[in-house]
This record gives structure tokens, C-alpha cells and sequence, in this order.
């Protein structure tokens, strides 16, 4: 037997060890990944199925065959519990087969909005068409239309025009026209209310939003996992993926539309809206993201120097992608800045009101590639920097993403550990602001040098196997057997690159600028892994220059806020293009000193 098979489950990011002949569920529990299991594993329930992305196991049993649709079998899904591994493993989680909810966020800071919606509705009432008017249905709506409001040079989305007749002959002499400036896109009942979709589309996370268009306001949110992500964690192994054939392209583009068409309708039940109301939808992503969901070619995308498509802002037929709305909503997307950053990077500027801001700010996003602004009184410059899916828990041993079980927070005093986990679960890993914990506070304790090198003889680091390491925490993710949790040198190291590439973006804006640290009146930070944060220990690692924390603000998903604005107001919608209009872009690894800055920002404090 080869017990030492890897097993990775996505999109929780668990991997680890597994054995054949233990099922793909007992891995599961073994990993601390939750996966429902109604029957205990009996083959009963039906309820953990989960799909093989990548490597062999044994065949399908009748129990499965019993039990999942063709289609599932067809398309590799399989029981947990009745499937063993025979080679290493490329799990996909769905959602369905999770008990714990992953942590994705939506939340924000508030910023009110005056609502000026790109949509209106119009009631109006038709006549029915006879021979006195013999003009077409479409002229007699338009006329309809200039008549009660004087609006001129009206042009109609063609699916709703192949429903007009119908509408003009059904009996109902009242309904309301839904107008996108000269356009008609929707034809409704009359005390219909125009809602919206915002959307911020992550590499790792989506967020999505309802917003009543009419008052500006968010209905209901709901965060999930990119569902690519069995793809491939990062843009590059997504793009490798799509690139290898239309047929691979097709599928990560559809998985996405499937993912939202599911959260849209989700977030419309909850809130008693129908989706043929949804009249606009804007997204917000990174350039990556934008040009995959919209189908254009990445190859110019994937190579150095990274040109996108278009940069500009743009309109599609959301029917024409597939996304559940009215028969001629669009979508818009705001523009992006370059290759490496996108109207993400767009919206968070304008939800934090960049334009607004007084003397020298830095405003940033803190993901798998880190987008850093600096605006030096409305002067706005921007850059990306590759710090890497350290903080997201990938290339870390224990390193996991923020659900259930992750040590997100941890202290060391008096060379004992106490940590807090999400959810107050058993330990199993730890996620980004857990781990920029233990770095800070191991260095804190004596433990770590400047450089980052672990210290020979200090009682919190042992050797093992001929490496270094600390052991954080013993792990019970089933009750009888038991690990530990241990940070490694070469974890350690990750960390130092991760949060070197973010410094080293921040000098590098301070420089390009002509301003010193001391000048910066406030740093913003955005993001999931940037809200949980210990700025303090971020600062002690040296990720963020060291600034009085009263300068320091975290708030939250503001790439969301940015596409809810943008949703809700033409104004800030036109701010938008101007933000992106005036961000001069920094190229980080061609900036003079780039190495040596890079280097220096790997050091401690
Ligand atoms: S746990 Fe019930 S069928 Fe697998």
C-alpha cells in the first residue's frame, strides 16, 4: 500500500495526507474538511457527494450508481463515502455537501448614495392596435412613450421586441417600460420596482449584491467561493486551463455564470423579488477575470508586458452571457487600469472616495496580487505587486483559508501560545491573519531574528527532521487521532516574500512620489485577509510602515461597496471613469532599485 497518496480538497483548501483503502470521506474527516454526512457514511444519504477533478479511484459502486443523477456521474461526481483514493487527489467541494460555511465576505463600511439609476420605469397605457392606427406595435409604444413624458428616439433590445405584440394584445392596458437612457429593455407589470445586481467577481471569493435601484439600497448580500478555483488557485493556472482548448475555456466561463445565476436567484427568493426585475447588473474583478467572463483572448494577458483587450468601461447584454434578469438588462463593467489591475481596484477607490482625499494616502487591496494606490493630493498612482496566496493559506503547511477551525488570531507571552479559531472550533490550520500572527509574535518573543531566521536553542522552536519549526497547537480533527500544528522555517519564508512583495509596493509609491513614510496621513486597507488584520503585528512584520494606528483604517469589502455605488448612481459611475482616467500606472518589477527594495522589505519591523 502507498500511504503516502496527497489528497487536496477544494474550494476549502485543506490538503494533506491520505491512504487507499480509507474513503474519500474518512480523508475529509481526517482533514477536517465538514462535509455532510447525513448517514454517518453508510451510502444512505446521498448528501456527500463531491466531484473528482484530477486522479484515480475505484470504480463506481452500485450504491452510486443508485444514488447520483447521470449527469453527476458524467460529469465525475461521486460519494465521499464509498469512493477511495488510488492515486493523489484533486477533490471539489459543493457548496450542498458542506455543513461549515466558508467565511467570504461582503460586509463593508456604509456610504450612502443619492440613488440616480442608469434605469426608470414608465407606466403607460397602450391602446389596443385596430384599424384607425395602423402603425406598428413598436411605433405605437414609442409614441405612447413621447407622448406622457416626451421621450424621443427610442430604440428596443430585440427580445423584448419579439414580446410586444403579445404584451400589446394579452388585454392589460397598463404597464411600465423599463428605459436605459433611449433604450427599452424590459416590459413589465405596473407596480414593478427596477432592482439591481452588484457584483464583486475575486479570483478567490465572489461577492453579490441585491440593490433597490429606486432607493439606492442593498436588499440582500451573499458571499461563496469562486467555483474555479478547481481550476486553479491563481490567474495563471486559470488561464493555462483556458487556453488549452474552447471546449476548457467554456467551462470555467460557465461555471461562473452557474454560480451567480445560483446566488441571484437565491438572494431574489429571499427577498420576494423576481429576477426578470433585475434590470441592470454591474461586476467589478481583476483584468484576469473580466476578460475570462467576457471570452476574449488572455494570451496577451497571461505574457509580459501583460496587455489587456480593453481598459475601457463596458456594456453587455447580460442574456447574451446567460445571467438571469430582465430580457434586455445589461451588465456593465467599470474599467480596468492594466493588465494586473482591474475595475476591482476601480471600485475600492471609489467606495473609499480617493478623489476626496486630502494629502497623502495609501489605499490598498490586500489579495493574491495586492493592488496599492497612492493618491498625493488627487494625484493617483497605482501598482500591483505579486504577494502570492501565502495569506490565503496555500504553500504553507497548516495554512488554510478563513472557515471553521482557522486559528485567526495568536498571542505568545511568556513563551506560552493562545490562539482563537473561527467559529471557536478545533484547531486545524490557520488562516491569513493567524499567520501574520504567529510571525509577529514569534519575532516579538525573541524567537525569529530580524532576518527571519528561526533561533537555534529558543525554547519555542525545535528541530525536527532537520528542519526548524514551532508547534503551535495539537490537532484533534477526529478523536482518535491526533497532530499537531506546527509553522516551519520554510513557511516562515513564505510569509517574508508575501509581505515583502506588499512593502516593497508601498516604497515603491513612496518613492515614485517623493514622500517619505512619515508624510502618509492615512493608509485605507480593503479586503477580506486586510479587515481581520492585526495592524499592530502587521506593522511589527513589517508589511505596513510604521504609523500611529489612528492614521490605519480597515474597511472591508469596499470593492463591493465601489460596484453598489457604481449600480445605484450615474455620477459615481462617471467618477469611476474618471479615477481609472487618472491612475497613472507603475510597472513595480521595472522600477529603479525594485530588487534591493524587495530584499530590504523581506526584513522584520
Ligand atoms: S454519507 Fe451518506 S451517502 Fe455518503
Amino acid at each position: 500500500l502507498n500511504a503516502s497518496l496527497k489528497i487536496d480538497f477544494e474550494p476549502v483548501g485543506l490538503r494533506g495526507p491520505c491512504q487507499p483503502g480509507i474513503s474519500v470521506l474518512e480523508c475529509a474527516r481526517h482533514l477536517g474538511v465538514d462535509l455532510v454526512n447525513l448517514c454517518g457514511g453508510a451510502g444512505k444519504c446521498g448528501r456527500c457527494s463531491v466531484q473528482i477533478i484530477a486522479g484515480d479511484t475505484t470504480p463506481l459502486t452500485k450504491t452510486e450508481k443508485n444514488i447520483l443523477s447521470e449527469d453527476h456521474i458524467r460529469r465525475g461526481y461521486r460519494l465521499a463515502c464509498e469512493t477511495m483514493p488510488l492515486s493523489d487527489l484533486k477533490v471539489a467541494v459543493p457548496p450542498d455537501s458542506l455543513t461549515a460555511p466558508q467565511r467570504a465576505q461582503v460586509e463593508s463600511m456604509e456610504s450612502p448614495v443619492v440613488p440616480e439609476p442608469l434605469i426608470r420605469l414608465y407606466p403607460v397605457e397602450l391602446f389596443q392596435p385596430g384599424f384607425v392606427d395602423l402603425s406598428s406595435d413598436f411605433r405605437r409604444l414609442s409614441n405612447g412613450l413621447t407622448e406622457k413624458y416626451g421621450i424621443h428616439k427610442l430604440s428596443i433590445d430585440v427580445d423584448v421586441l419579439s414580446e410586444l405584440p403579445a404584451r400589446l394584445r394579452d388585454g392589460k392596458r397598463n404597464i411600465c417600460v423599463g428605459l436605459r437612457q433611449q433604450e427599452i429593455i424590459a416590459l413589465t407589470g405596473p407596480d414593478t420596482k427596477p432592482m439591481g445586481i452588484a457584483v464583486d467577481l475575486g479570483t478567490t471569493k465572489i461577492a453579490v449584491y441585491l440593490v433597490d435601484l429606486e432607493i439606492g439600497r442593498v436588499l440582500a448580500s451573499k458571499g461563496m467561493m469562486n467555483p474555479q478555483i478547481k481550476y486553479g488557485e491563481d490567474i495563471i493556472s486559470r488561464f493555462m486551463y483556458a487556453q488549452a482548448s474552447p471546449e476548457q475555456a467554456v467551462r470555467l466561463w460557465k461555471i461562473v455564470i452557474d454560480t451567480l445565476n445560483q446566488m441571484i436567484s437565491g438572494l431574489c427568493t429571499d427577498s420576494g423579488v423576481l429576477t426578470e426585475n433585475i434590470f441592470e447588473v454591474v461586476i467589478v474583478c481583476n483584468t484576469a477575470m473580466h476578460h475570462l467572463f467576457l471570452g476574449l483572448p488572455t494570451e496577451s494577458l497571461s505574457r509580459a508586458p501583460y496587455i489587456p483587450v480593453i481598459d475601457s468601461d463596458l456594456d453587455v447584454k447580460a442574456g447574451k452571457f446567460g445571467l438571469k434578469t430582465a430580457k434586455g438588462a445589461y451588465i456593465h463593467f467599470l474599467p480596468n487600469i492594466a493588465g494586473y489591475v482591474g475595475s476591482d481596484h476601480v471600485a475600492m477607490l471609489l467606495a473609499v472616495g480617493i478623489l476626496q482625499k486630502k494629502g497623502v494616502v495609501l489605499a490598498l487591496d490586500i489579495g493574491t496580487n495586492t493592488e496599492i494606490c497612492l493618491s498625493d493630493n488627487g494625484r493617483l498612482s497605482s501598482l500591483s505587486c505579486a504577494s502570492g496566496p501565502a495569506f490565503e493559506g496555500a504553500h504553507v503547511k497548516f495554512g488554510m483559508r478563513a472557515a471553521n477551525g482557522a486559528i485567526e488570531r495568536l498571542r505568545i507571552e511568556d513563551n506560552m501560545t493562545t490562539y482563537q479559531t473561527i467559529g471557536g472550533r478545533p484547531a486545524r490550520g490557520f488562516c491569513g491573519s493567524g499567520i501574520l500572527d504567529v510571525v509577529a509574535e514569534l519575532y516579538k518573543a525573541g524567537a525569529v531574528e530580524k532576518s527571519g531566521r528561526m533561533i537555534d536553542g529558543h525554547p519555542l522552536i525545535r528541530h525536527m527532521d532537520g528542519h526548524k519549526e514551532f508547534v503551535i497547537a495539537v490537532k484533534n480533527s477526529d478523536q482518535t487521532k491526533s497532530s499537531e500544528i506546527t509553522f516551519s522555517q520554510k513557511d516562515l519564508r513564505e510569509i517574508q516574500l508575501a509581505k515583502g512583495a506588499i512593502r516593497t509596493g508601498i516604497e515603491t509609491l513612496l518613492k515614485a512620489n517623493n514622500r517619505a513614510k512619515e508624510e502618509i496621513g492615512q493608509i485605507i486597507i480593503a479586503g477580506a485577509f486586510g479587515s481581520y488584520i492585526d495592524l499592530e503585528n502587521a506593522k511589527k512584520v513589517g508589511m505596513l510602515p510604521n504609523i500611529s494606528e489612528d492614521r490605519i483604517i480597515q474597511v472591508g469589502n469596499a470593492a463591493g461597496l465601489g460596484s453598489r455605488l457604481a449600480l445605484a448612481s450615474r455620477t459615481k459611475r462617471e467618477e469611476a471613469v474618471q479615477i481609472a482616467s487618472q491612475v497613472e500606472y507603475i510597472e513595480l518589477a521595472a522600477f529603479p532599485g525594485f530588487s534591493t527594495m524587495f530584499t530590504e522589505a523581506m526584513y522584520m519591523g
